[in-house]
């Protein structure tokens, strides 16, 4: 009766050991999007399952961002709600990865008890010892960058695709150390992923029924693989993977404006299916701001570059990321951000206050000068602007017809699909149909800032 009782608990005890269930949150860029991608599956190899409810997890991952305090607050204030359920749930492990993990490193364990796990973004094939270390009761970090490791061969679980459009990361790391950023140390060398590798990935995509996929980096236009002497750089690669079928969309982000060349120009406008989109942060308008951000380029020259896009590429969608407040930044600097976006027009743009992050160059011998309201009060011009550049260049395409790609039905209209262009353009249009998949034609009529309103053809 003994053996029974004890072969029972035996099975309970197996049973609650192969209840692997795992909830991954993500915060930050893409890149981090597809890097839950690539954890899920190393997960799921190690028998877990991948679910989407917090509250049935064995395991949480939160893959973190450090890009400004603001995101690092965020994931902090999400920690803290973690705790209950960790309280109900004495079992359940909490573990931190990606670039704050990074960053914080073992001092993650001190600041916040409630986590077990620490791993930093080319740690991921160890999580499933980091998971069984922290099952054991002991703290399991492993925060080590690498110069090689791309995740080449990991097949992607798709978490966060809408069975349309896919990431597929290229390349990892950052060695530009822009003086205000912090990725350069949360993710390390560059290094590019086989061009063999990324093509397959785009095919079985392809293959799937997907019909885009964007390629990711934090400079794409730096990518670059050497093998049997032969060198693949960045307009090769896409032109490979633009060759994969016309029906295949290729996107691509992000681009850093010294590394934008002629040939990646001409790849584009030499492939229908490669998007006319270019996301090009400029961060400022002002040589001396830029001198000091350590981006290595001028107003002059990005404004050459905008122009020889426009030349070969006359529709092309141009997007950027701008900073403003940036350590001794004078309103007259200011001004000239202000006035390269009314000379450029972006169709769109990202646009933050600075943010001073530890151990950055900025931070190290920069005075973070600019008061708070101030910096408030330029981002909120700085907003405005952008508004009415972005609602210019859509009203400049009220007549046209642009290719849009479905993505599903209008959020605000369930009776209107949505989909974007190839320039990335938000468009929705009014249809009976709304079970319609893949690329329509669609005249433009109407529009907001954010969004370009047609009809179908
Ligand atoms: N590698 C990309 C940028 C990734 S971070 C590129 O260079 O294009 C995305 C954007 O966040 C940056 O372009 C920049 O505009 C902004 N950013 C980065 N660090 C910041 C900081 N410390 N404060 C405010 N914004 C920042
Ligand atoms: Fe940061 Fe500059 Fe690298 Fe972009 S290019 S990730 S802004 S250091
Ligand atoms: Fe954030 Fe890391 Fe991406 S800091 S923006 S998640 S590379």
């Amino acid at each position: 009766m003994l053996f029974l009782i004890n072969f029972a608990h035996f099975f309970e005890q197996c049973d609650f050991m192969g209840d692997k269930k795992l909830f991954i949150e993500t915060y930050g860029c893409q890149m981090n999007f597809s890097d839950s991608e690539i954890v899920a599956s190393i997960l799921k190899n190690d028998g877990f399952e991948i679910i989407d409810n917090k509250d049935d997890a064995t395991v949480i991952l939160i893959n973190t961002c450090s890009i400004r305090d603001h995101a690092e607050q965020r994931i902090r204030r999400r920690l803290s709600e973690l705790k209950s359920l960790k309280k109900r749930n004495p079992d359940l492990q909490i573990g931190l990865i990606g670039c704050m993990a990074e960053r914080m490193k073992e001092e993650v364990f001190e600041k916040h008890p409630e986590v077990d796990i620490v791993a930093g973004p080319d740690s991921y094939r160890s999580l499933p010892e980091l998971i069984a270390q922290a099952a054991m009761g002991q703290a399991a970090a492993n925060t080590i960058l690498s110069e090689e490791e791309t995740y080449a061969e990991i097949q992607p679980v798709r978490l966060h695709s809408n069975g349309i459009s896919a990431f597929i990361s290229i390349m990892r790391g950052c060695q530009n150390f822009c003086s205000y950023c912090v990725v350069p140390y949360t993710r390390g060398k560059e290094r590019s992923r086989s061009p063999q590798t990324i093509v397959n990935e785009a095919k079985e995509l392809f293959e799937k029924g997907y019909y885009e996929v964007t390629l990711l980096g934090q400079n794409v236009n730096s990518y670059q693989w050497e093998e049997a002497g032969k060198i693949v750089r960045f307009p090769d690669l896409i032109t490979m993977v633009g060759d994969i079928h016309p029906d295949l969309r290729v996107r691509f982000t992000t681009s850093h404006p010294k590394d934008l060349s002629d040939d990646l120009i001409r790849a584009i406008a030499g492939h229908e299916n490669i998007c006319n989109a270019i996301h090009l942060a400029v961060q400022s308008g002002n040589d001396r701001i830029l001198h000091k951000m350590n981006r290595k380029y001028t107003r002059a020259y990005y404004l050459e570059r905008v122009a020889a896009i426009r030349k070969q590429i006359p529709d092309c969608g141009i997007s950027t990321d701008i900073i403003v407040g940036f350590c001794s930044e004078t309103e007259d600097e200011f001004q000239d951000t202000l006035s390269l976006v009314r000379e450029v027009g972006f169709d769109s743009a990202f646009m933050f206050k600075y943010s001073e992050r530890p151990n950055t160059m900025a931070q190290r011998q920069f005075e973070d000068d600019v008061p708070e309201e101030e910096k408030l009060r330029r981002l909120d011009l700085l907003v405005q602007l952008q508004q009415e550049m972005s609602l210019e260049s859509n009203r400049r395409d009220i007549g046209k017809i642009v290719r849009v790609l479905i993505e599903g039905t209008s959020k605000k209209n369930k009776k209107m699909l949505m989909g974007r262009d190839g320039r990335n353009k938000v468009v929705v249009f009014q249809t009976v149909d709304t079970s319609l998949k893949g690329y329509v034609d669609v005249t433009i009529n109407d529009c907001t800032s954010a969004t370009l309103i047609g009809t179908l053809l």
